[in-house]
């Protein structure tokens, strides 16, 4: 089941993929994740990364095609897995569809966890990382049972640097502008599948699980 996660910034990508990939067993691949791991060790690509993220501007394709690429290629993703964060630009969706397409396969389905933008910047806002695992938690919607320390590695939480409403706001004109074409590019692809993202983080995943169960 190879399953890519859209969405607007804070819609919910990486929370129902978490909960995707720990149902079927299948590896989580959050490029934003990947980048945010870099950035901590102090990597070249990090180094790179943080630049733009930091202005709630996309990496440059070449600096995510092919990381993605030989990710999906390895052994532990031969049942699947939940792709989140990518793509995220038209030459993204076509590098993907051509290295799947080199190797006989293609994408499954494409979920897009659908959320206005007036809900975003309060969700954002809300939204606490934990520093050691990357584990997410919302102060309302989704809270830690103490009150700053992570519930799986007793890590400590904190705001991104990208959650700060002025670039949330950036975040979401990228979003709209190089991003949700891809909406059109997997309806088109027939694989495209559409869950309001406004309801309970359980509901949603409840709407996705059926998509995934009917077919
Ligand atoms: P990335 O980390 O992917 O950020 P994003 O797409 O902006 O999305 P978020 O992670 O902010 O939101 P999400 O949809 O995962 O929501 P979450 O589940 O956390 O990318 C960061 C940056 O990296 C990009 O800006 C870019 O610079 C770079 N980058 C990454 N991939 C790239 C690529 N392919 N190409 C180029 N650049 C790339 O939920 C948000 C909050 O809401 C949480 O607190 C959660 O608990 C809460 N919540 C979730 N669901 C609900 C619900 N149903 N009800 C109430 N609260 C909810
Ligand atoms: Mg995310």
């Amino acid at each position: 089941m190879k399953i890519i996660m859209l969405g607007a910034p804070g819609a919910g990508k990486g929370t129902q993929a978490k909960k995707i990939a720990g149902k079927y067993g299948i590896p989580h691949i959050s490029t934003g994740d990947i980048f945010r791991a870099n950035i901590k060790n102090g990597t070249e690509l990090g180094k790179k990364a943080k630049t733009y993220m930091d202005q709630g501007l996309l990496v440059p394709d070449e600096l995510v095609v092919d990381l993605v690429v030989d990710r999906v290629n390895q052994e532990d993703c031969t049942k699947g897995y939940v792709l989140d964060g990518f793509p995220r630009t038209i030459p993204q969706a076509e590098a993907l569809d051509k290295a799947l397409a080199d190797v006989d396969q293609k994408i499954d389905y494409a979920i897009n966890v659908e959320v206005p933008d007036e809900n975003i910047v309060n969700r954002m806002s809300g939204r606490r990382a934990c520093v050691s695992c990357g584990a997410t938690y919302h102060l309302v919607y989704a809270p830690t049972k103490e009150e700053g320390i992570c519930d799986n590695c007793q890590g400590s939480l904190i705001l991104r640097d990208d959650d700060k409403p002025e670039t949330v706001k950036k975040r979401l004109n990228v979003y709209h502008e190089q991003t949700q074409p891809l909406i059109d590019y997997y309806t088109k692809a027939g694989v495209l599948v559409e869950v309001d993202g406004t309801i309970d983080i359980d509901d949603v995943f409840a709407a996705i699980v059926k998509v995934l169960e009917e077919a």
